[in-house]
């Protein structure tokens, strides 16, 4: 979600410093996942791939959270600087993957939950609307006529 938030934060305010966080605030979140799958394999099935393999395919949380895993790791294998520059415009398409991998994971964190669904469901409507600033007419919207009028406001020149 921080990693989503730095494009439209840059839209908004047109500060673009922040978008230099997007690459560090994606690979931690690989980062995080990694640790929670490895967390599910080893704590949860004790490395017993037999058990595991069956009962992954039973859950339907498990198999968004896979599918979200799944997205997300060739963003993080060619994030290096030399991968990126050689894979130039392809590297740019391939992060599209990045949108699903984020529907994937609320969609997974929607249908683990025990009790309750209102936080995940607060994070997929954050993510909707980290999503719907991207679009090209919104994104033209908002710098056209929200950021110029703050601009005008913060210059004193309405
Ligand atoms: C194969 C991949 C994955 C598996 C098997 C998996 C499994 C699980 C399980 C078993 C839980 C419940 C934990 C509990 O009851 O304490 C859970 C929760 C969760 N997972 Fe995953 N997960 C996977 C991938 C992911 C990915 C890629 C993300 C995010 C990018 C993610 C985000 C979350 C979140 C946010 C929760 C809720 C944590 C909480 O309630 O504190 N998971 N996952």
């Amino acid at each position: 979600m921080l990693s989503l938030a730095c494009t439209p934060i840059y839209i908004f305010t047109g500060f673009k410093l922040v978008m230099r966080l997007r690459r560090p605030l994606g690979l931690y979140a690989f980062f995080y996942a990694m640790l929670h799958l490895i967390n599910f394999v080893w704590i949860d099935y004790g490395f017993n791939f037999s058990v595991l393999g069956e009962d992954l395919f039973e859950k339907r949380y498990a198999i968004a959270g896979m599918v979200s895993f799944l997205l997300l790791l060739p963003l993080a294998v060619t994030s290096f600087f030399k991968l990126r520059q050689k894979m130039g415009k392809a590297w740019q398409k391939l992060h599209f993957l990045v949108y699903a991998a984020g529907i994937a994971a609320v969609i997974h964190y929607i249908w683990q939950t025990k009790i309750g669904i209102l936080i995940p469901v607060i994070y997929g409507i954050v993510l909707l609307l980290l999503l719907i600033i991207r679009l090209p007419a919104v994104r033209k919207y908002i710098e056209n006529h929200i950021r110029r009028s703050s601009r005008q406001v913060s210059t004193g020149n309405q």
